[in-house]
């Protein structure tokens, strides 16, 4: 149908006849002639109409005349050089002169315009509409870059592309699972896979030593900007290795795709820093590196003053006093250190005490804080100090048990990153490491896994990983890029006492692993190598490329956050009669 791209018709094809597909961008009407924009996926073109006394040329500005914003066209003409160059463009030193114009589809008037924004649902309707805009090819095109610059990378280097089973049977990842009955067995279902985790295992175990899969995983978790219901993984998994040999392979795997993709050159090697480190210093496991504040502990100063809530959590055994330095806070209003109590409280926040910085010089002249009265001077000038406040600085502080001060300090510490501008450029990937093995749950009143239970634990010994389950580390790591974890994956057990004995200590009795997992145990048993490996999240690593805060601008056709397809209307009611046939009965909305 076409001899061109609309969006790659250059100054080498000047005098030359081309034909063009596209769809009607912006046309302007000066009366007698016409100028219109075609757009196909490489980008637009400037036509012209213009009177002459060519043959045809009267169809062709009555053509002209009549088009409407996304009417699928055909043009046939010359390419000339253009008299008011346009350097935004690539094709923007030529123009085609039209001698034939063919209105292939024309366009109802459109329920947004491809030049406008408008809101997500609406997007999400006319998702075919919206990925037509230029924006989101640039950005579904950076994905797809990324996926072929990983191929070939992988492809190089003699890793194997296996795919797994999709109906399968769950496999813990910490999410709920969807489940598809299964017709041919009554009152049994499929899980759809959380990650290939098992099979990729499994896989080591069966001889194939370097395993890769692009995998579609899928969790029933609550929607975020940064969480679908299904997602794509880079799955990898070695056999015979360290956790050195694998974070080295994939820091360069990761590395030379930001080069290739993006020209972009991260530090080599990546930072490492610890899990405990990571929580001490910025309040995160998945630390944004790119704000250079910090949270300071002040618990020893404020052990025996007259703050009761600080006095409580510094004096008890896993309680946290923190402050954290707000440069320029002074100058906050009170709606503000509200709006900031109030961000705090999203994240477990019971109180956000605060202090101003007015006067550094001047002691407790100098400060304005509610809670100065229950502290003496000497105190007032240690948490100054401590924090490293300035004249004009503010002081938030949050006193908790130390998993939420952390994470109220480190999601304010995020939010102040921003709003005062203190967000650097660049790129800040790290390796965090060392993470718990388990987690306590309060509300479960046991463990629970803190990567996957499949997760090696750093001792060797089963009865030292008993003896000491609460403070033990495990073989996991995390690659974390500006605040967002892009991959997560450890080394894993390969003994099945081992195990059995993670299982055990996880709640999971004998009867229930072998029920869950008694395929994993006994494929432990016949020789299973030492293996490990990590999965990336692919949909995360192409919004970042591409410069998006949301992942749902990288993949073709998301959920919204409330889990639904706007333009399929998924999900759907199912009839009676197919319920049945998969022998699932419906419980009336409680
Ligand atoms: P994990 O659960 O950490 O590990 O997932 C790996 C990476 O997948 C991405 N990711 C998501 N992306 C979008 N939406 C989601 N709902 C979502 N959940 C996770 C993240 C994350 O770092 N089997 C292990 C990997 C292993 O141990 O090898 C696993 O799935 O970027
Ligand atoms: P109150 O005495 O409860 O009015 O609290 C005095 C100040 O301490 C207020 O600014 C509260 O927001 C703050 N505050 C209360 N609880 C905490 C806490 N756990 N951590 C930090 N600040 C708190």
């Amino acid at each position: 149908m076409r001899t061109h791209f609309c969006g790659l018709v250059d100054e080498a094809l000047i005098g030359q006849t081309v034909t063009l597909c596209g769809w009607a961008d912006v046309a302007r009407n000066l009366g007698g002639l016409v100028f219109l924009d075609l757009r196909d996926h490489e980008g637009i073109v400037q036509i012209v109409a213009e009177p002459s006394d060519a043959p045809g040329n009267a169809e062709v500005l009555a053509a002209a005349a009549h088009v409407h914003y996304e009417d699928c066209l055909r043009v046939t003409g010359t390419v000339r050089r253009r008299q008011s160059v346009n350097d935004k463009l690539r094709t923007g030193r030529v123009e085609v002169v039209a001698t034939r114009i063919e209105v292939l589809n024309k366009a109802e008037p459109l329920p947004f315009h491809a030049h406008e924004n408008p809101g997500e649902d609406i997007r999400l309707k006319y998702r075919y509409l919206d990925l037509r805009r230029p924006e989101m090819q640039r950005m579904m095109r950076t994905r797809i870059r990324l996926v072929q610059a990983l191929r070939r990378w992988l492809d190089a280097r003699g890793f194997q592309d296996i795919e797994t089973p999709i109906l399968t049977k769950a496999t813990p990842e910490g999410a709920r699972d969807f489940l598809v009955p299964a017709r041919m067995h009554p009152g049994e279902f499929y899980a759809l896979p959380q990650s290939p985790q098992l099979f990729k295992q499994i896989l080591m175990m069966a001889g194939f030593d370097r395993y890769y899969q692009i995998a579609r995983c899928f969790r029933d978790e609550a929607l975020r900007a940064d969480r679908q219901l299904e997602f794509t993984q880079l799955d990898m998994e070695f056999a015979w290795v360290t956790e050195r040999d694998v974070q080295d392979t994939v820091e360069a795997l990761i590395r030379d795709v930001f080069r290739e993709v993006i020209g972009v050159e991260l530090a080599d090697p990546f930072p490492r820093m610890t899990y405990a480190e990571a929580m001490r210093r910025y309040g995160s496991d998945k630390p944004d590196l790119r704000i250079a504040l910090e949270l300071v502990d002040i618990a020893h100063l404020v052990k025996s003053c007259e703050f009761k809530v600080f006095t409580d959590w510094a004096n008890h055994e896993d309680g946290r006093v923190i402050a954290l330095r707000a440069p320029g806070g002074a100058q906050f209003s009170r709606k503000q250190l509200d709006d900031y109590a109030a961000h705090a409280a999203k994240f477990g926040a019971k109180g956000l005490a605060w202090m101003k910085v007015e006067d550094a010089g001047k002691g407790r002249e100098g400060i304005s804080s509610p809670i100065a009265k229950f502290l003496d001077d000497a105190t007032l000038a240690a948490i100054v100090q401590a924090a490293g406040a300035a004249s004009g600085d503010a002081i938030f502080f949050g006193a908790a048990s130390y998993k939420v001060a952390s994470d109220f300090m480190g999601a304010l510490r995020l939010k102040l990153g921003r709003d005062l501008g203190l967000v650097e450029d660049g790129w800040k990937p790290l390796w965090v490491t060392d993470f718990p093995m388990f987690e306590w749950d309060e509300t479960e009143g046991r463990f629970v896994a803190l990567h996957h239970p499949f997760t090696a634990p750093a001792v060797d010994d089963i009865e030292d990983l008993r003896a000491n389950a609460r403070t033990a580390v495990s073989r996991g790591y995390d690659m974390v890029l500006n605040g967002n974890e892009i991959g997560g994956g450890s080394i894993r057990i390969h003994r099945s006492d081992m195990q059995s004995a993670v299982f055990e200590l996880l709640g999971i009795g004998k009867e229930e692993a072998e029920l869950k997992f008694g395929f994993l145990l006994e494929a432990l048993r016949y020789g299973a190598p030492p293996h490990g490996g990590i999965a990336f999240g692919i949909d995360r690593i192409a919004a970042l490329m591409a410069g998006t805060e949301s992942i749902r601008d990288v993949i073709a056709f998301p959920k919204t956050t409330t889990a639904q397809c706007p333009m399929t209307g998924a999900p759907s009611p199912i009839p009676d009669e197919q319920l049945a046939e998969v022998h699932v009965q419906v419980r009336p909305k409680a």
